[in-house]
């Protein structure tokens, strides 16, 4: 990732705007919400009155449980605005506007997820299969970019753990690995070879299995904007945030640690474990602090990102600072 250091400017600009056709367009995004608790499709008078009052259209979620205290930070949220206009999703453009800006194209639904490898059951499940028998839960978590920024954000999603039991991981699974959407033609930052796509990422399967993940599908009490990985994300709090990759459409079991993109692309900089470790510096920059978005002062980084007391003991025998 190219930026270490952000300028405040750029967190605080409100000058990105969606403009009123891709806001119809995350309207449809919402639809895979609406699908699944029978409300009906937003109308486009209702999406453009929103839009005059700046509020969201996209689809509330409903029946969502609250986050038990050890899934809640008790900090104040990230305003909404921006946690939703600036961010990392490189298959849009490598500005941090630029996924706010296009991912508005990206069609969500159909959607479905080829799960293979490693399992008893493979094949490829519509994402309305992924979410009904659980009941959406939100969590309030801290999230760490590696660049130094950070974010409290209140998800609504699923235990990552509870959706792989169901493929029945086979006792050769030891990893499993993630990959984003590759289609240029909706992706536009695909186009350029910045990465070598598909983005992927991986977990350790008790990583995986552990509690604090989960598979996001909303944040704010609403589906996920595009920008931010509709229709489906990871989010692994303790780690940075290039563990969190969006738009997943492939699930894969295996034994080998698989190959994740910032590690193949960079392996000096950017660890396979990536948890989040004040200690470790980046090679470019430090990690002992990071600035929260739309806050000017900084403050210290926490180890593992404040999960310390959940997630340390996953890496007892580990040196850190080598599987960093
Ligand atoms: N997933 C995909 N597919 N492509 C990306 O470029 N960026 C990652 C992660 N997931 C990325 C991705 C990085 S570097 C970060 S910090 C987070 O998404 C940013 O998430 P946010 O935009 O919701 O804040």
């Amino acid at each position: 990732m190219k930026i270490p250091q952000i300028p405040e400017s750029d967190v605080t600009d409100e000058a990105v705007f969606l403009n009123r056709r891709s806001l119809l367009r995350l309207g449809a995004t919402a639809a895979i919400g609406a699908s699944l608790a029978g409300c009906p499709a937003a109308n486009e008078a209702d999406a453009a009155s929103k839009e005059a009052a700046g509020a969201s259209d996209r689809r509330r979620l409903p029946n969502v449980a609250p986050a038990p205290p050890e899934f809640r930070v008790d900090e104040k949220p990230t305003r909404e605005r921006d946690a939703t206009r600036y961010n990392n999703f490189y298959e849009f453009g490598t500005d941090k506007k630029d996924p706010a800006r296009h991912a508005g194209r990206l069609r969500t639904e159909p959607w479905s997820v080829v799960v293979d490898g490693e399992v008893a059951k493979p094949g490829r499940v519509p994402l309305e299969t992924i979410l009904t028998p659980s009941r959406l839960e939100e969590r309030i978590y801290r999230f760490r970019c590696v660049e130094t920024w950070s974010m409290v954000v209140p998800w609504i999603g699923l235990p990552l753990g509870d959706v792989l039991a169901r493929f029945e991981p086979t006792s050769k699974a030891r990893f499993v690995s993630f990959e984003t959407l590759f289609d240029p033609e909706q992706m536009p930052g695909q186009r350029r070879r910045v990465i070598d796509w598909p983005y992927r990422e991986g977990l350790r399967m008790d990583e995986a299995m552990h509690p604090l993940s989960i598979f996001a599908v909303g944040m704010y009490g609403r589906v996920l904007p595009n920008q931010n990985g509709a229709p489906l994300r990871l989010i692994v709090p303790w780690k940075y945030g290039f563990k969190s990759i969006k738009s997943i459409v492939r699930i894969h079991f295996s034994e080998k640690r698989p190959h994740t993109s910032w590690n193949d692309l960079a392996p000096d900089e950017y660890g396979f474990y990536a948890n989040v470790n004040p200690e470790v510096a980046h090679p470019r920059w430090s990690q002992a602090r990071e600035r929260r978005l739309g806050e000017f002062r900084k403050r210290p980084t926490l180890p593992f990102n404040g999960y310390a007391d959940q997630v340390a003991s996953l890496y007892a025998d580990m040196d850190l600072r080598r599987n960093f």
